[in-house]
């Protein structure tokens, strides 16, 4: 006696009662996403035909992507890519996966300059590269020097810089910060660096604390060790009326903006701006 082969809707409720009972979250989304991936098409695909008996080639490629997921892995990592600002990037272990959050990175440096100017900045902490790589896209006469601590992620960017052909306006150094650069005239520093305290773990997700690198999560036991040190850098490399873009913790908004008036002059202009969770998250900066 022969056993019908189960179709993509029994499959697509038999994932998603998996990935529930696993806690992981989203678990209809995931299920439908991993199925997609393993045979190939989209999610849209997949409604259309939700009749299909799955044979066990198709079930044998599903069910390796449905244990990573419910064993708590992001889908960013077993996809390989995430979405930025509209453009694709490539995301592997070694890089932070890029968050809406840091979009506002990009909508500010959009209010800094004009589209057809030529000017230099810097990513420092670039990891995916989703910040240098996506303002090397809208701005087509800027330059770039981008720099991580890890070289994984330096690989990661590389493919990314490249796959949107901007790779050639982008140097990418791999160091502490922005110590390997001598004194410059740089327009612009952007900077997502970590920032959440070791001291906060617990409020972490578990997909968060254990898959994206604790390298990009933590700066130190408060979240706040690399600010001195990278802000005594920007004084260093940025020209007069140079600007400076850098990702927080709403938390530590006082203290950043205290710092910056303490490294550089009370005549430094600050603004603090909200992300879509109404949350003060990135701090603006154009030096005297
Ligand atoms: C929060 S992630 C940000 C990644 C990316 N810029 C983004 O916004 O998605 C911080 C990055 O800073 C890097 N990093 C950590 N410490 C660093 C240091 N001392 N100097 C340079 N990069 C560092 C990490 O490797 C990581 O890639």
């Amino acid at each position: 006696m022969s056993v019908a082969s189960p179709t993509l809707r029994e499959i697509l409720d038999k994932c998603t009662r998996f990935l529930t009972e696993k806690r992981v979250d989203s678990p209809r989304l995931s299920a439908e996403l991993l199925v997609a991936e393993a045979l190939g098409g989209s999610r849209l695909d997949l409604f259309l035909d939700l009749d299909k008996p799955l044979r066990e080639p198709e079930l044998a490629r599903i069910r390796p992507l449905l244990v990573r997921r419910g064993s708590g892995e992001p889908m960013a990592y077993i996809l390989g890519r995430r979405e930025f600002y509209g453009l694709d990037f490539h995301v592997s272990p070694e890089v932070l996966i890029p968050r809406p959050d840091t979009e506002l990175g990009i909508e500010r440096a959009l209010t800094m300059f004009s589209r057809d100017e030529c000017f230099f900045f810097a990513d420092v902490g670039t990891g995916s590269g989703a910040l240098a790589t996506t303002l090397l896209t809208l701005f087509p006469y800027a330059h770039c020097i981008a720099t991580d601590i890890s070289f994984g992620a330096l690989r990661v960017a590389q493919n990314n810089l490249l796959r949107h052909r901007v790779g050639d306006r982008c140097l990418l150094v791999q160091g502490n910060l922005l110590g390997h650069l001598g004194p410059s005239r740089l327009d612009l520093i952007v900077a997502n660096l970590p920032y959440i305290g070791e001291r906060n773990t617990a409020s972490l997700s578990r997909e968060v604390l254990d898959f994206e690198p604790h390298l990009a999560l933590f700066g130190g036991a408060d979240g706040d060790e690399l600010f001195v040190p990278f802000l005594e850098d920007v004084q260093r490399v940025v020209a007069p009326g140079g600007g400076l873009l850098m990702e927080v913790d709403p938390v530590q908004v006082p203290g950043v903006c205290h710092l910056l008036q303490w490294v550089f002059s009370r005549k430094t202009e600050i603004g603090v701006y909200k992300d879509l969770g109404g949350h003060e998250r990135y701090i603006q900066a154009r030096f005297a």
